[in-house]
């Protein structure tokens, strides 16, 4: 059973250590598991019954695992589900992107108001557990930035980090709003 770390912890602020490859059945168990806790976590019945939020990531680290790992489970314009492990960026957009409403985390009790401005679009090569391969994921938009969250996550950042202390609203030339 999953249970969520928080951003006072230690954990959350450090640089994930690497899977071993070829990749172990048991670190491909455990995020599966992320990416199942994510997709439960956004049936209304079961997040009430078992008082978790909803989420559309999950790095290892929020779990209490120190991998390279990260789950997403996402309904936007289709379907996007992944677990993956040692994910790496490979390039990524000079274009920059923030979600209006800001963002959120299941590590972060109360959200924090402000823009997160990444990259709006981005290449990632990943093992995914769920394809059972590696695979490059070329994300744009929403789920570019969810992937940037995530594996920001990886390297003990938070999205907080990220905005503007003293204008939290500041608004960034050509930024694309999400
Ligand atoms: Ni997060």
């Amino acid at each position: 059973m999953i249970t969520i770390h928080y951003d006072d912890e230690k954990l959350l602020r450090q640089t994930l250590n690497s899977c071993p490859v070829p990749i172990t059945e048991t670190d491909k168990q455990q995020v599966l598991e992320m990416n199942e806790y994510l997709k439960l976590s956004q049936d209304e019945e079961y997040a009430k019954k078992h008082k978790i939020r909803a989420g559309i990531g999950l790095a290892a680290n929020q779990i209490g695992l120190n991998k390279r790992m990260l789950a997403i489970y996402l309904h936007d314009d289709k379907e996007y589900s992944y677990a993956l492990i040692n994910p790496v960026v490979k390039s990524r957009s000079i274009q920059q992107a923030f979600i209006s409403s800001g963002e959120g985390c299941l590590s972060v009790k109360k959200d924090k108001p402000g823009y997160v401005y990444r990259s709006y679009k981005i290449t990632v090569e990943a093992y995914d557990a769920i394809q059972d391969k590696v695979i490059t994921i070329k994300a744009t938009g929403y789920l570019a930035i969810c992937l940037q969250h995530e594996l920001d996550h990886l390297d003990g950042i938070l999205y907080y980090d990220r905005i503007d202390k003293y204008d939290p609203f500041k608004k960034i030339e050509n930024a694309m709003e999400i």
